[in-house]
């Protein structure tokens, strides 16, 4: 039996993605994933929230089979990304009597994307309560974590709140409820990384709501819930916070040696001075990890070698994804060698607008570094030193 009792007539229904490898097609899933629903059978009603990626419909079905499910009132929809409602359309084939409740947005997307007739809806407004007899639930809008219709669902009587994607972690395991610690963190922070940085205003707003609400359960669509939300709340508040720590991002790329051998000399350097350095190889690095190094680090500082004009595409990959991130970052710069000519630092300078950070004169040498240009990496650490010194942490 796959489901799991939270508490009196609260089910956990989801499923376990154990080889799930890539999320979009481009994120990366070192540990796999979870795409959690979960039961309330009130006393007069009962509800699932939320359902699973579409090739799991089946295996959810058995779930709520096992419960001796017989009857769904409500399928709570608390956010439109298909791998929590794409199997919406096969649960109200099963359970034909079931209404979608969800926010005007929500209710647009699924139309469009899943084709859910219009009539099978019940559209609520924020903070809108729905009895389901001896449970309440309450429906608190949550945009942009991480798309404009995301809610939240509050199930009053028993203290859950159930977030959604947000707080969640792409973290196969069957622990229900997460083991504070080393994976469980990392798992957490690389979702934050990816999915919820580039909202982190929101992401702020919304974590003070939850911390009002005091829930004594969060429940995630993604990863292990928490029956001590304060452990994950501490972490996001870290996260989001201003602060930027004593560090260093390196991501680059080298053709021929000559952008790798100012990117040691540099990175070496960075370390004399007791900076925490990650130099990433844009060739081989995992999305991830670097999305994750972006969420502390105060400077990143982007290699790249010169070529048809232009920066590495590489580079231009890394460039983009550092602007639509959005970290919290507080300098930037550029090193790199090239042929004879181009415009690397302008079309760089270009593609980072959304980004609020000042950019320290870049190094880029024609062929492999010299004297002068040893110099000149010198001067950038300095650069780096001296503005690390106003206002970042050691932590
Ligand atoms: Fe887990 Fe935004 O979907």
């Amino acid at each position: 039996m796959s489901t799991k009792k939270i508490k009196e007539n609260v089910y956990a229904v989801g499923v376990i993605d154990w080889d799930r490898r890539l999320f979009d097609e481009l994120i990366p899933l070192p540990d796999g994933t979870t795409y959690n629903a979960y039961l309330i059978k009130g006393s007069e009603k009962i509800a699932l929230l939320d359902t699973v990626d579409p090739p799991f419909a089946s295996e959810l079905l058995n779930n709520l089979k096992e419960l001796k499910v017989e009857r769904i009132d409500y399928v709570i929809s608390h956010h439109g990304e298909q791998d929590h409602s794409g199997s919406i359309p096969e649960v109200l084939a099963s359970y034909p009597m079931a209404k979608v409740v969800t926010n005007q947005k929500n209710k647009d997307l699924l139309k469009e994307h899943l084709l859910i007739a219009d009539d099978k809806f019940i559209v609520v407004a924020d903070h809108e309560t729905l009895s389901l007899g001896d449970k309440t639930l309450e429906f608190i809008f949550a945009p942009w974590v991480h798309w404009p219709e995301t809610m939240f669902t509050y199930l009053k009587e028993d203290n859950i709140l159930f977030t959604c994607d947000f707080l969640g972690s792409h973290l196969a395991t069957s622990d229900l409820y997460a083991k504070e610690g080393p994976k469980v963190y990392a798992a957490a922070k690389r979702y934050y990384a990816e999915i919820m940085m580039p909202f982190r205003p929101l992401v702020t707003k919304h974590l003070e709501i939850v911390e009002k609400l005091n829930p004594s359960i969060v429940a995630t669509s993604h990863g292990p819930i928490y029956d001590q939300p304060k452990y994950i709340l501490a972490a996001y508040a870290e996260w989001v916070s201003d602060a930027v720590k004593n560090e260093v991002i390196v991501p680059y790329v080298s053709m021929h040696g000559s952008t790798k051998v100012m990117v040691d000399y540099f990175v070496e350097k960075l370390m004399a001075q007791g900076i925490k350095v990650k130099p990433f190889n844009l060739t081989t690095m995992d999305l991830g990890d670097l999305a994750m190094e972006l969420v502390d680090a105060a400077t990143v500082v982007l290699g790249t070698p010169t070529v048809l004009a232009g920066p590495h595409p590489k580079a231009v990959y890394a460039a983009y994804l550092l602007n639509a991130l959005r970290p919290k970052t507080k300098f930037v710069s550029l090193i790199g060698s090239f042929g004879w000519g181009g415009k690397t630092v302008e079309q760089i300078a270009g593609m980072i607008t959304a980004l609020k950070v000042e950019i320290l004169a870049p190094v880029m040498v024609k062929g492999l570094p010299k004297e002068a240009d040893y110099r000149e990496l010198d001067r950038l650490v300095e650069d780096i030193v001296e503005k690390h010194k106003k206002g970042v942490s050691n932590g």
